[in-house]
């Protein structure tokens, strides 16, 4: 079953946009929430305090028509403050049923702030909700509707206890504070944002269409990655970033999500990308492993870097032959650059399918013709 994925991509594009409008450099952070709804997985945002973590989160709250459960916790959180107490009068007759009125329970969306404070009550029963949907408490066993979780946290668990519930968030955002060269656009942001100027915010998208997105997600024809993405794999495991089976065996669902996004049925290579959010384990992970994606994807972006430099290097090469005396034996240097790098372009233009590139390709080609011609009449040929 095909499906059109253009009506849905742009509303969950519309989201990605809203999400991350009142604040500064939050780009990643509302992309990578947006690929978690769309996949139905768990996310978490890592940063030190003050860098908008709970206000992205609470922002995407209000940009979506489902119900929501938010929580921040400490060590001294009780079960009850999240799964709901216990009902005395059931527990007279011996039952024991918790009251889960407004609780994470009937959550479909939840959120839960310094998530790590979860003290083992609570983290075993939030292991098994985030991976099966289910609360057990020792007596009881509840089919919850939660579809993902929100996550926020400065820290990434040492604790052995918490790494099981660290493997389950699928989405990992390093969070980092703004550079100085955007502090002043932080300090406009902050102050739009304490003049209450985002406050009125009505929800975008249903979790109803969230999940009608999902569901196309998973006809998303993924015959062409699958070799690429295990070469990557493999060396992210040689360099030292091993992904847990779990993790591994998700990692289609980020994929599919991020065709949706873009309004594809089919998966190509720059939707691995995704792997930026799903590989890293250690904060010094996040920008290793972006470095290594960028290496071997080769994006579009990426190769349009590369030919802004040839095409720089052509300038100065044309200056320099402006600049040469006819005859200068330097144009037969210049010369032999200049067809290195045209075959370099050509073999660019061959290897890429992007208009992007394609347009700088066409740009490239006339001026490399503009400086064989010069080249070639002060060489006298
Ligand atoms: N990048 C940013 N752009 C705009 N405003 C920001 C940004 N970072 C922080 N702020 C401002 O700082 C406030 C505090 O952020 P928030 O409480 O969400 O931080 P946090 O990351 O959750 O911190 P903590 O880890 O202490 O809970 C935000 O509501 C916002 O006004
Ligand atoms: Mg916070």
């Amino acid at each position: 079953m095909q499906g059109d994925p253009s009506g849905v991509s742009a509303k969950l594009r519309l989201l990605v946009e809203e999400a991350r409008k009142p604040f500064v450099g939050r780009d990643d952070e509302a992309y990578a929430t947006v690929l978690a709804l769309l996949s139905g997985e768990h996310l978490i945002l890592i940063g030190e305090p003050g860098t908008a973590k709970s206000a992205m989160a609470r922002r995407i709250a209000s940009l979506l028509d489902a119900r929501f459960f938010k929580y921040l916790l400490t060590r001294f959180t009780e079960p009850s403050e999240l799964f709901g107490p216990l009902d005395i009068n059931a527990l007279r007759e011996g039952v024991y049923r918790r009251i889960t009125s407004r609780k994470l329970p009937e959550a479909e969306i939840a959120f839960l702030d310094e998530i790590f404070n979860a003290n083992s009550a609570i983290l075993n029963s939030l292991l098994t909700i985030l991976q099966e949907r289910i609360l057990y408490d020792g007596y009881s066993e509840i089919e919850v509707p939660l579809w993902s979780l929100i996550a926020a946290s400065n820290r990434i668990p040492e604790d052995p206890e918490l790494e099981a519930l660290y493997d389950r968030l699928l989405y990992r955002v390093y969070v980092k504070p703004v550079p100085e060269d955007n502090w002043e656009k932080l300090l406009w942001a902050s102050w739009a944002i304490e003049r209450g100027e985002h406050v009125a915010v009505k929800p975008i998208m249903s979790l109803k269409e969230l999940k009608e997105a999902h569901r196309l997600s998973l006809n998303v024809d993924l015959t062409d990655i699958i070799k690429p993405l295990i070469r990557i794999i493999s060396i992210l495991e040689e360099q030292g970033i091993h992904l847990t089976d779990r993790r591994k065996g998700k990692i289609l669902k980020a994929v599919s999500a991020n065709a949706i996004l873009y309004g594809r049925m089919k998966a190509v290579k720059s939707d691995l990308m995704v792997l930026r959010f799903i590989a890293p384990q250690t904060i010094e992970d996040f920008d290793k492993i972006e470095m290594i994606l960028y290496e071997e994807l080769r994006t579009p972006e990426r190769i349009i870097g590369d030919l802004t430099e040839i095409m720089d290097n052509l300038l100065v090469l044309e200056e320099r032959i402006d600049r040469a005396k006819s005859y200068d034996p330097e144009l037969i240097d210049i010369y032999r650059t200049i067809k290195e790098l045209r075959r370099k372009v050509a073999s660019i233009s061959r290897n890429v399918d992007d208009p992007r590139v394609q347009d700088m390709v066409d740009k490239i080609m006339d001026i490399i013709e503009r400086v064989v011609e010069k080249v070639s009449t002060k060489m006298g040929m």
